[in-house]
């Protein structure tokens, strides 16, 4: 796919998840935890993650749709799917595949804290602070990176490259400049 640029590697990807679910089995120890995986985008991080962190662990999905107005999010997100289990009084790991303007984070971790966790913090394998718009706790983070559009190891481009198994760069002739669509 040559439209794709590499930026970061299987290799560098695998190295990086394999320290986030050491350091969270260390923080955790002997404790539970459940981790809240936000679909579509964190699905293949979070199957990674799960496999690198030693701890009793259950996996919960919540499916969010997020309204946004052409290149940004609005934060107002629509619950798709919810959790099958309750989380009153579990320590809850909230797993992102990439924290932008940090509104939809912000969103559930107001919802999430409703239904009386133990304890949320924040996973998220990528982060973008350029675009900003809240501030959100990102307790656990993969990579830094600058206001590029990526695709790849879970992220889309209109449904497109999830499955690709590094994150690349768009150029911008295929996601059509400035204007992104979200
Ligand atoms: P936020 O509310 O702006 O933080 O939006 C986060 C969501 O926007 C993520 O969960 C992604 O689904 C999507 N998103 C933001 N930036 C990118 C990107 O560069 N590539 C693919 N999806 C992105
Ligand atoms: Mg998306």
């Amino acid at each position: 796919m040559s439209e794709i640029k590499t930026l970061l590697s299987s290799a560098q990807i695998a190295e990086r998840v394999r320290e986030l679910g050491a350091a969270i089995t260390r923080d955790y120890e002997g404790r539970s935890l459940v981790m809240v995986c936000v679909l579509k985008g964190s699905f293949v991080f979070a199957a990674d993650l799960a496999r690198a962190i030693d701890l009793p662990l259950r996996i919960e999905f919540l499916g969010v749709r997020s309204y946004g107005h052409g290149t940004s999010s609005s934060g107002v997100v629509q619950i798709t799917y919810d959790l099958g289990y309750p989380i009153e009084g579990e320590d809850v790991l909230l797993v992102e595949d990439i924290v932008d303007t940090g509104l939809t984070i912000a969103h559930l971790l107001d919802l999430l804290h409703t239904r009386l966790p133990r304890s949320i913090k924040v996973c998220s394998l990528l982060h973008k602070p350029a675009r900003s718009v809240t501030p959100v706790p990102i307790d656990y983070l993969g990579f830094t990176i600058e206001d590029r559009f990526v695709v790849g190891y879970g992220l889309d481009r209109a449904e497109i490259y999830r499955n690709l198994p590094f994150i690349g760069t768009l150029a911008p002739h295929v996601y059509g400049g400035e204007h992104i669509p979200r």
